[in-house]
């Protein structure tokens, strides 16, 4: 766990933006309002503000995260519109829906933000306050919500502050959300049937509202269900080689991912640091995949901290497919 930070309460101001918006951009995690629940903001570009914001909610998995971006051009340098795609960006963005679309490979996303998904979730807020720091940022920010994992979302500055102060570098402060719950997830359900939209998560945008807006129903969770629940698959993602936990060394033929100060070909943290472990994972994952297809051996991942999500990931990618 990293030392405790003095968590600033900044106002939303013109300095007060200018300064989460530094922050952010310095790879610090500030939590901002959003027209939902308040999120806890990190650069989508930086391993290390990403990895930092599933140690400071305490999350035990690595569930992908939202990419939140000012306006339909800045999704468009992270994703792929498609047709049906742009009819609700254009009925509802600004606003509580987000959509999953195909990323973009070279947009320069960490690795960890879509958990080794081709696919990244992606949403415009209409609060303007996230507007203004989003445009002051300038450049795509994730944020789950703000609160400790399996808490309640916030949607008061307070409630984050009572729940994460310590853990992040500064609140936005933007008074009350006005929606209250999470924005509405929409996917596409994929072939073999044409791609359809579908609900993930139902929130702050009903299903009427998208399907009149669609003018046709949208698919039902059974066709949707294969990309419901990342997260939730054992297998979800692996790369093509066998993988082998534990490993103290590699055995001959094996390639070693390690920990720690181990002679390894990849080494997620040689200083042993879980933090910098979870930001090097899937990035580290990607590469022995592009690699080659020799069994890969991992040294053992101290499940406490970050160490819990890595070794759950981990066990996906050794699932038996
Ligand atoms: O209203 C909201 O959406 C808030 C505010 C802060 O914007 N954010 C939020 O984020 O609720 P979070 O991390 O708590 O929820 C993200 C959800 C998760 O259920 C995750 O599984 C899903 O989005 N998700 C993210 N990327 C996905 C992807 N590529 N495919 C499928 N589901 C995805
Ligand atoms: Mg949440």
């Amino acid at each position: 766990m990293a030392p405790a930070l003095q968590t600033r309460l900044l106002q939303a101001d013109e300095a007060g933006i200018a300064e989460a918006a530094d922050l952010l951009r310095r790879g610090a995690l500030v939590s901002f309002p959003t027209e939902t629940v308040y999120g806890l903001g990190g650069d989508a570009g930086n391993d290390l503000a990403v990895a930092g914001i599933y140690e400071a909610k305490g999350r035990p998995r690595f569930n992908p995260l939202i990419a939140h971006v000012p306006d339909l051009a800045g999704v468009e340098r992270i994703a792929v519109l498609t047709d049906e795609a742009r009819t609700l960006a254009e009925a509802f963005w600004p606003g509580p829906l987000t959509l999953v679309l195909e990323a973009r490979p070279e947009a320069g996303m960490s690795a960890l933000v879509s958990a080794g998904l081709s696919t990244v979730a992606v949403r415009v807020p209409a609060h303007p306050v996230a507007q203004r720091l989003l445009r002051a940022v300038d450049r795509p920010i994730v944020a789950p919500s703000a609160n400790p994992s399996g808490r309640i979302s916030p949607t008061t500055a307070a409630h984050v502050m009572a729940g994460l102060s310590g853990r992040i570098a500064a609140v936005l402060d933007g008074g009350p959300c006005g929606v209250g719950v999470e924005s509405t997830i929409v996917g596409f359900a994929p072939r073999p049937t044409v791609p359809r939209p579908v609900v993930l998560r139902p929130g702050g945008l009903s299903v009427e509202d998208i399907e009149a807006a669609l003018g046709a129903p949208l698919a039902t969770r059974d066709e949707g269900a294969r990309i419901t629940a990342p997260g939730q698959l054992a297998s979800h993602y692996a790369p093509d080689a066998p993988v082998r936990l534990g490993a103290e060394t590699a055995r001959p033929g094996e390639r070693l991912l390690g920990f720690g100060d181990v002679e390894a070909d990849w080494n997620l943290s040689p200083r042993g640091d879980l933090v910098e472990a979870a930001a090097n994972l899937f990035r580290m994952m990607h590469e022995m995949d592009r690699d080659g297809t020799a069994p890969i051996a991992v040294s053992p991942i101290p499940d406490e901290g970050l160490g819990r999500a890595i070794n759950d990931r981990l066990r996906r990618a050794a699932a038996p497919r």
